[in-house]
């Protein structure tokens, strides 16, 4: 076994970075506006301090940047054993993570399996997930020893490579809400049950779009259950849909 850890990455890195942009921006024009004596002026004039909208907005944005960080670094495996958990593994299961990303799910995936095998198929889109690249979702793979059970794929979910009924389980965590279009969206669930085999059991998190996913999957003749929105330990926090292809 590899003794360095895998590393899943930092999802939405441009969006962390804006949100520290933004709040350091709001900070400086409020301190900035301090110094400024019109604006003194002004303040005493109209009872109106635009200073405090400046300092709730650092507090705000930080916060939220502080929150999406602590997602990426301690909530995401906590996320992905909860995800996980959902199934009755048998240990023969035919696996697909559908924007695995570096590899979160599918290796999740793979440890619960003996005979199975774990598929993660991706795009490897920069900008949502830092070092989002097929070599290390490979190398997570390499450190948690699971090659021998794993397969890495550049597919795409709205149109994938592979035979109907092909999986027990299809998983994907925070994939689906980067396909902007609702019609891209529709596709991609359609596919992952047109992949499902009869019995199989789709796990689909996400934190938008959660009752169109559930719209499509019922109107495919799924039966679905939601559950709440986890706000502990993910941000923005995530819900996940079990459906149950019958
Ligand atoms: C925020 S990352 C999450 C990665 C991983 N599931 C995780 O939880 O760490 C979203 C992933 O979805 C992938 N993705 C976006 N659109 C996709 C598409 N149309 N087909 C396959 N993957 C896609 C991105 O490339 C990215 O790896």
């Amino acid at each position: 076994m590899s003794s360095k850890k895998a590393n899943y990455g930092i999802d939405a890195p441009g969006v962390i970075r804006t949100l520290v942009f933004c709040s350091i921006g709001f900070l400086l024009t409020g301190l900035a506006l301090g110094f400024i004596n019109p604006y003194l002026q002004f303040v005493q004039h109209y009872h109106f301090d635009i200073r405090w909208a400046c300092f709730g907005s650092t507090l705000s944005l930080s916060v939220s940047s502080l929150l999406m960080y602590n997602y990426s670094t301690n909530g995401k495996l906590k996320h992905r054993n909860r995800i996980i958990d959902m199934i009755e593994w048998k240990g023969d299961e035919k696996v697909l993570d559908v924007g695995t990303g570096r590899g979160l799910l599918m290796i999740g995936a793979a440890k619960k399996l003996e005979s199975g095998k774990a598929t993660g198929i991706d795009i490897w889109n920069d900008e949502d997930l830092s070092g989002n690249d097929i070599e290390n979702a490979r190398v997570n793979v390499l450190r948690e020893s699971v090659s021998h059970k794993t397969f890495i794929k550049h597919d795409d979910a709205r149109k994938m490579s592979f035979a109907d009924d092909s999986f027990d389980v299809v998983l994907s965590n925070l994939c689906l809400h980067n396909i902007e279009d609702k019609s891209g969206r529709k596709k991609a669930i359609r596919e992952i049950v047109r992949v499902l085999k009869p019995g199989g059991i789709a796990i689909i998190s996400d934190f938008k779009n959660i009752d169109e996913y559930v719209g499509v999957f019922s109107k495919e003749g799924l039966k679905t259950t939601t559950s709440p929105k986890f706000w502990k330990d993910t941000f923005p926090p995530l819900s996940i849909i079990r459906a149950e292809k019958v």
